[in-house]
């Protein structure tokens, strides 16, 4: 069976291609290394195959698709902030982009498609914890184009056959995620300032809260939703089902570096699009797909520190 990982040379998406090689599958990546680095491959390069180019352009795509059974979709520009500077090529990427993928993914014949979605789709509202059938309220070009993408890949199911599944993931983190950028999300940005001795940099007052999840947790979830039965056509948050706060998170990694507390934060404005707080129910995950968050914040934590520490060595 031949699986494509759309952006497999991202975080989420190399942790899935890692997963499936350790498993003997056969493995394409299509990814244009945007914001993605093949280098995080380099432990299974015999393993996969690595096509460069950009999903939407249909003929790399289409070649891309020949003779795949299982496609995880992954590929996007993940990004609340850049979507609000740049809506347009988020859009692009995002939508159309998917709308590619999807249309190569129904002519080629594939049995199933695991869409990368978002928690951002539920905005602001201050009902917690947020359940799959909530009106969503996007607040951002990043969170509208995610949400465009699941009522894509739904029709696709309803109108072609074409099996489709959306997991929507809250705040993944873990190793190989890319702390340098300017858009990179909390984790690896408080543990790259824990581990430079620097304080981290807090967008508001660090009393808004997210349910954290483990990449090795979202990875099973997208293996699951691959094969579970009653998933189809359907939408599943995929998270931790806890909440905490960002000065939880500092404190988290302070103690997982083996420090009694962390450097005192600079704080800086809130960012445009952000949302307050985030919690899922995870009810419907665990009811079709058989997931549970194996790994806790904490655990998952010590984890993602013992890594960047061991990058940091080399
Ligand atoms: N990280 C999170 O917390 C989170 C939360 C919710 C949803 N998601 C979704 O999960 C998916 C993976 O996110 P990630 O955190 O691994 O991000 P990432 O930036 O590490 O990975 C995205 C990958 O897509 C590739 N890519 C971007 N544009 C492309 C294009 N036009 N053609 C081909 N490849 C392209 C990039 O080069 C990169 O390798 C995304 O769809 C994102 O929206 C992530």
């Amino acid at each position: 069976m031949r699986y494509l990982v759309t952006g497999g040379a991202g975080f989420i998406g190399s942790a899935i291609c890692h997963r499936l090689a350790a498993e003997g599958r056969d493995v394409i990546v299509l990814d244009n290394f945007s914001t993605g680095d093949p280098k995080r491959l380099d432990a299974i390069r015999d393993a996969v195959t690595l096509i460069e180019g950009d999903i939407r352009d249909r003929e790399t795509v289409d070649r891309a698709m020949r003779g795949v059974d299982t496609v995880f979709h992954e590929a996007a520009l993940p990004s609340v902030a850049r979507s609000v500077e740049d809506p347009l090529t988020s859009n692009d990427v995002n939508v159309s982009g998917t709308l590619t993928v999807l249309e190569s993914a129904r002519r080629a014949g594939v049995r199933r498609l695991v869409y990368a979605a978002s928690s951002s789709v539920y905005g602001d509202t201050p009902s917690l914890p947020k359940r799959e059938d909530m009106p969503p309220s996007p607040r951002s070009p990043y969170a509208i184009g995610k949400l465009a993408g699941e009522r894509y890949a739904e029709a696709y199911f309803r109108l072609f056959g074409l099996e489709t599944v959306s997991l929507r993931y809250f705040n993944v983190f873990g190793p190989r995620q890319d702390p340098r950028s300017h858009y990179a999300a909390v984790v690896p940005r408080f543990i790259a300032a824990a581990l430079a001795g620097a304080p981290a940099t807090i967008y508001g007052d660090g009393f808004q809260s997210r349910d954290f999840t483990f990449v090795e947790n979202v990875v099973d979830a997208n293996l699951r939703a691959a094969e579970a039965p009653g998933a189809p056509g359907n939408v599943f948050n995929i998270a931790g089902g806890r909440r905490h706060t960002l000065l939880d998170l500092l404190a988290m990694i302070a103690a997982a570096l083996g420090r009694d507390a962390p450097l005192p934060p600079v704080h800086e404005p809130d960012r445009p699009g952000d949302v307050r707080h985030s919690l899922a129910d995870i009810a419907a995950a665990r009811a079709t797909l058989g997931y549970e968050p194996a790994i806790d914040l904490r655990a998952g934590i010590r984890k993602t520190v013992d890594w960047y520490r061991r990058e940091a060595g080399r």
